[in-house]
């Protein structure tokens, strides 16, 4: 099963994708998580996500369908994959497209995570992640066992550099114009469902279980 988790920042894509990863089993590419992994390991590649990540814009197209391709020719997506936050513009769903062609592979499913824009500002400023395993909490939608504590692995919660008000002020309206376009296009595929996000976590993932069992 090939995927797509498509919505604004906040709306719970990272969210979602850990539980459908658990629960079918194919692997979560997140171009987010894999600039900040580049970002902490100090490569070239993460030299230069920053300097956009850091103003809420987006990587250029060229580096992130660059970093999208290597993943998917890997051999554990041969079985499936679940994209989270690509793509982001039409011209990288349009690479993607041929990519997928050479491939002889197709999207199932493009799963809109739909949460209205008033919403999103709380979840990110509320939002603590793991600097260790990624896990993502929420101070009060979602909070650890222990607060401020890791319950997979004990290390101390961060926040992400990029949900500093003024960062995710710009990250929205970006996102906001971006997406739309997007949506059309899937939406004219054919592949596009969209899912309520402005519910409970779990019951977010049941719609999306409904949606791609059906
Ligand atoms: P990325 O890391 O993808 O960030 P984003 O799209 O802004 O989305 P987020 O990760 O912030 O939100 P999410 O939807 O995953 O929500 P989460 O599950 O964490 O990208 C970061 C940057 O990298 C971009 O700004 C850009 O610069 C660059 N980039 C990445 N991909 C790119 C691309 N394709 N092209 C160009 N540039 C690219 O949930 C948020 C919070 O809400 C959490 O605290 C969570 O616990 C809570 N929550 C989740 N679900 C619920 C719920 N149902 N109810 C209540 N709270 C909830
Ligand atoms: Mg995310």
């Amino acid at each position: 099963m090939n995927l797509i988790l498509m919505g604004l920042p906040g709306a719970g894509k990272g969210t979602q994708a850990e539980k459908i990863n658990e629960r079918y089993n194919i692997p979560h590419i997140s171009t987010g998580d894999m600039f900040r992994l580049a970002i902490k390991e100090g490569t070239e590649l993460g030299q230069k996500a920053k300097e956009y990540m850091d103003q809420g814009a987006l990587v250029p197209d060229d580096v992130t369908i660059g970093i999208v391709k290597d993943r998917l020719g890997k051999d554990d997506c041969k079985d499936g994959f679940l994209l989270d936050g690509f793509p982001r513009t039409v011209a990288q769903a349009e690479s993607l497209q041929s990519l997928l062609k050479e491939m002889d592979e197709s999207i199932d499913y493009v799963l809109h995570v739909d949460v209205p824009k008033e919403n999103l500002v709380e979840r990110l400023a509320g939002r603590r992640i793991c600097p260790t395993c990624g896990a993502t909490y929420h101070v009060m939608y979602n909070p650890p066992q222990k607060e401020g504590v890791c319950d997979n692995d004990g290390s101390r919660l961060i926040q992400r550099e990029d949900d500093q008000a003024e960062t995710v002020k710009n990250r929205l309206e970006v996102n906001i114009e971006q997406i739309k376009p997007l949506l059309d296009f899937y939406h004219n595929k054919g592949c596009l469902v969209t899912i309520d996000g402005d519910q409970k976590i779990d019951h977010v993932f049941e719609d999306i279980q409904s949606a791609i069992e059906k």
